[in-house]
């Protein structure tokens, strides 16, 4: 079999944690013409995992129209696999790299008329007030790095759902304690492993999820949403250092 090669940042050596500016440059420099191609092979139960996410919008929504917001969108990999599943539904893509942005009407050319993009930083951006029936999320608000981050941002995806609307998020999720991060993450290393990926792409990916990404635990996004307002939450899937986790509002 042949040995699958990760193509992302180079941290190993890395102590410390990249900077807000440092995550945006490292998407202004991706190669955003491919980046969709990219398979997340790196991502336990893959096809499980987004037919889930259409799943539990089809049993909010049913057929229904309604508007989604995109937080992190990159070149809408999510947005696509959303549009794709439902005619009546419109999207608004938001990401912080134009580079990534600029990508999206070629990944959505199927979809004009149904979607818009705005380039802003979701943790600082003005939502608007009760504009959206859900709000989705695909590895991206794990660049919070401090829990007044998170607050902030669920208090303002709160308000930008109308009553009764949905947050759902795709992402990584750390252990309450050592022992369950650690769990996790042995559990993703023989994932990886099993998928082939050579010891020096498990190392690099390792290196990246601890450089990169500031995940909390589902224990502190579940007090963080309902001190947000979010009275309803829940985990719909997890496996390892990921999950899928809903708030409603
Ligand atoms: C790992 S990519 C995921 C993209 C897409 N959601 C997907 O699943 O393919 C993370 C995306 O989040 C964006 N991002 C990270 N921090 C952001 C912020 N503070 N505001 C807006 N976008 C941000 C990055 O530019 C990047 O496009």
């Amino acid at each position: 079999m042949s040995k699958k090669h990760y193509q992302g940042p180079e941290t190993r050596g890395r102590t410390d944690k990249m900077s807000k500016e440092e995550i945006h440059q490292r998407f202004e420099n991706e190669n955003s013409a491919n980046y969709i191609e990219r398979s997340m092979n790196w991502l336990p139960e893959e096809e499980y995992v987004m037919q889930l996410v259409i799943d539990f919008l089809r049993h909010a929504f049913g057929e229904s129209s309604g508007r989604i917001l995109d937080l992190g969108a990159g070149t809408g990999r999510l947005a696509r696999h959303i549009l794709g599943h439902f005619d009546k539904l419109k999207i608004t893509l938001m990401d912080f790299s134009a580079n990534m942005i600029k990508a999206v009407p070629e990944v959505l050319q199927n979809y004009n008329g149904r979607y818009r993009t705005i380039c802003a930083d979701f943790f600082n951006a003005c939502l608007g007030r009760e504009q959206y029936n859900a709000v989705v999320s695909s590895f991206a608000i794990h660049h919070g790095r401090n829990e007044e981050t998170y607050l902030n941002l669920y208090k303002n995806i709160h308000e930008t759902l109308m009553p009764g609307g949905i947050f759902l998020c795709l992402d990584v999720i750390d252990g309450d304690n050592t022992l369950f991060a650690e769990f996790g993450e042995v559990g993703w290393t023989s994932f990886l492993e099993k998928q082939d990926f050579q010891p020096d792409d498990i190392e690099t990916i390792m290196s990246n999820y601890h450089t990169e990404d500031s995940p909390v635990s589902l224990n502190k996004h579940f007090e963080l949403l309902k001190a947000a307002g979010f009275n309803q939450v829940d985990i719909l899937w997890k496996k390892y250092n990921f999950g899928v986790y809903v708030g409603v509002k």
